[in-house]
């Protein structure tokens, strides 16, 4: 992009002409959380994918946000800013083996954390978000017996909740298992009034003594709400943007990573893979556009359209 663009005019003046929305999550950086239309959590972007009015979908976030953008509007375009933007979650979670694993246990009920590939949304029976997982979970019959994937910390936080004995996968946010509980504990020491705020990727032992758990709504609301005036704050350091302006008089302290994480820091590199200039580049193009083949469509949109009746 030529240094004489305004970047921002263009984009505002592009999503006008198109009738294109920008929907972008927490986690993206500070300047595409400013521009955009809606800024949310996995839960509140496909609650907004569903209901839009646009043309074009512009999908600030990470593959499988836009492909479940996709799956509800097949008739409008969806684009994002950088097609290699996936996730460790949806990754971990191959289609083949995830039928064998399911082939293997024929009689359970799959419900699928919102993190996954359309594929695999497709052999689910019910999807979730770290918002509702809880929900969706009990509203399955008690003698049902359940497969959740692909997250085993929310998986495993969610046994804990609902007393429910579920199989798991094995996969995890590689963001959200950096946290270093030696580094939370010393610096809550230092912090003795902060109140630890965490995301349910998180592993058990930094679940066990955050004060809140939940989704990056949730933990926004809390901070809103929660009379402290210290929060340490346990997910990708991109909350930190809303966060912050929601809550200006407050101290935000993220929680510390292990050092030989890769940025040494909590930020996860596929929704950072997204920036303002691509995101104008892919309002302006329309490229790359997310394409999902309209089998794997129908049968993904099930679960999805399940799980919004039940978080209505
Ligand atoms: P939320 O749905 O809580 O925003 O989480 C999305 C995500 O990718 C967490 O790592
Ligand atoms: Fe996936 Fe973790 Fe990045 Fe969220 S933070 S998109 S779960 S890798």
């Amino acid at each position: 992009v030529g240094k004489d663009v305004d970047v921002v005019a263009e984009i505002n003046r592009l999503r006008k002409e198109k009738n294109a929305v920008i929907l972008a999550h927490y986690y993206q950086e500070g300047a595409i959380q400013d521009i955009a239309d809606y800024v949310g959590d996995s839960l509140g972007l496909s609650q907004q994918a569903a209901a839009t009015q646009a043309d074009l979908i512009v999908f600030a976030g990470v593959h499988f946000m836009g492909e479940t953008a996709k799956i509800l509007n097949p008739d409008k375009k969806v684009v994002l800013p950088d097609l290699k933007a996936g996730c460790s979650l949806a990754e971990s979670a191959e289609p083949n083996a995830f039928r064998a694993f399911k082939e293997q246990h024929p009689d359970h009920i799959v419900v699928t954390y919102i993190n996954c590939s359309a594929e695999i949304k497709a052999m689910s029976d019910i999807i979730c978000t770290s918002a509702n997982a809880e929900k969706i979970v009990n509203s399955i019959p008690k003698d049902k017996p359940i497969i959740f994937a692909p997250d085993k910390n929310l998986g495993r936080y969610l046994i804990k909740k609902t007393g429910r004995d579920m199989l798991l996968w094995e996969g995890a946010c590689i963001v959200h298992e950096a946290f270093a509980i030696d580094k939370l504990l010393d610096l809550a020491k230092q912090h003795p009034h902060a109140r630890i705020v965490a995301h349910p990727e998180s592993e058990d032992h930094i679940l066990k003594v955050a004060h809140y758990i939940g989704s990056t709504t949730g933990m926004i609301n809390f901070v809103k709400n929660d009379p402290a005036q210290e929060f340490i704050i346990a997910t990708e350091a991109g909350i930190l943007h809303q966060m912050a302006k929601e809550v200006p008089g407050k101290d935000l302290i993220p929680a510390p990573s292990h050092e030989d994480n890769t940025c040494a820091c909590s930020e996860c590199a596929f929704m950072r893979m997204n920036t303002l200039e691509k995101l104008y580049l892919c309002l302006k193009y329309e490229l790359p556009e997310i394409q999902v083949p309209e089998d794997i469509r129908r049968k993904a949109l099930v679960p999805i359209q399940r799980m919004l009746e039940i978080s209505k």
